[in-house]
């Protein structure tokens, strides 16, 4: 049985509908997606109305999604966060329909789910002691995804949030860190997931990395002109 599995979106409707495309020729029966769904990007409604038709979705909230709390209940954005980038979080919050942020805030942190005999746990990233993300790690190592997940009981580990794709296997588990789908960074035109195949109680992992058309998100960036989009392009788009 094959599952696919995405993190980090970001509002890149573009990217996702390739990798979502592929997925189904690949007759892949579930998909997982590790958060950050918003954030970034140019298509906040398309993007999760795009998931929210997708039955066979198993989804946690990222930190892009927590940030929903502070335009719904008031609360204040992160003190380390720019000005620039509260403002676009402000923006892309406006954009979203009332029940594509009553499915984003009703996401989950973490689920377990087990599925062909193979115990799945999925996350953004791993949660720290004062139950905030904690800091990502660019260059992980096997070491840093064991302590990371030491309270984790699973045969694979799906996780995302520092856009940096890794795989690392140990006697018991998989731990995988999708990267990102919808920030191509400096790798231009190619939108990053991956197929989980689950067979006789094994699980092996294949990165997917699809070309798109980056140009056409970038002239959609441009088109849209909100708040901080020169650093978007900048810092994820490799411009
Ligand atoms: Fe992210
Ligand atoms: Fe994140």
């Amino acid at each position: 049985m094959k599952i696919g599995v995405i993190s980090d979106i970001h509002n890149n409707i573009i990217a996702l509908d390739r990798v979502l495309d592929y997925f189904e020729e690949n007759n892949c029966k579930y998909i997982i997606c590790c958060g950050d769904i918003i954030g970034i990007g140019p298509h906040p409604e398309e993007t999760v109305r795009r998931l929210m038709l997708l039955s066979n979705l198993i989804c946690v909230r990222g930190n892009h999604e927590d940030y929903l709390s502070c335009t719904m209940d008031n609360m204040p954005f992160p003190a380390k966060m720019k000005p620039g980038e509260a403002m676009y979080h402000r923006w892309e919050h406006s954009m979203l329909s009332e029940e594509s942020k009553s499915f984003l805030y009703q996401l989950p942190r973490e689920r377990s789910i087990t599925i062909s005999g193979t115990h799945i746990y999925a996350v953004h990233y791993s949660i720290g002691s004062s139950n905030t993300y904690n800091t990502p790690e660019k260059n992980l190592t096997l070491c840093q995804c064991e302590h990371m997940f030491s309270n984790i009981d699973a045969d694979v580990v799906l996780f995302g949030h520092s856009h940096k794709n890794s795989v690392h296997q140990n006697e018991k588990t998989l731990y995988i860190n999708i990267g990102s789908l919808g920030c191509p960074s400096k790798s231009k035109n190619m939108a990053r997931a991956g197929m989980l195949n689950l067979t006789e109680g094994k699980a092996v992992f294949e990165n997917v990395e699809l070309a798109y058309d980056v140009s056409a998100v970038i002239n959609e960036i441009d088109r849209l002109n909100y708040p901080a989009n020169n650093e978007v392009k900048q810092i994820f788009y490799g411009l």
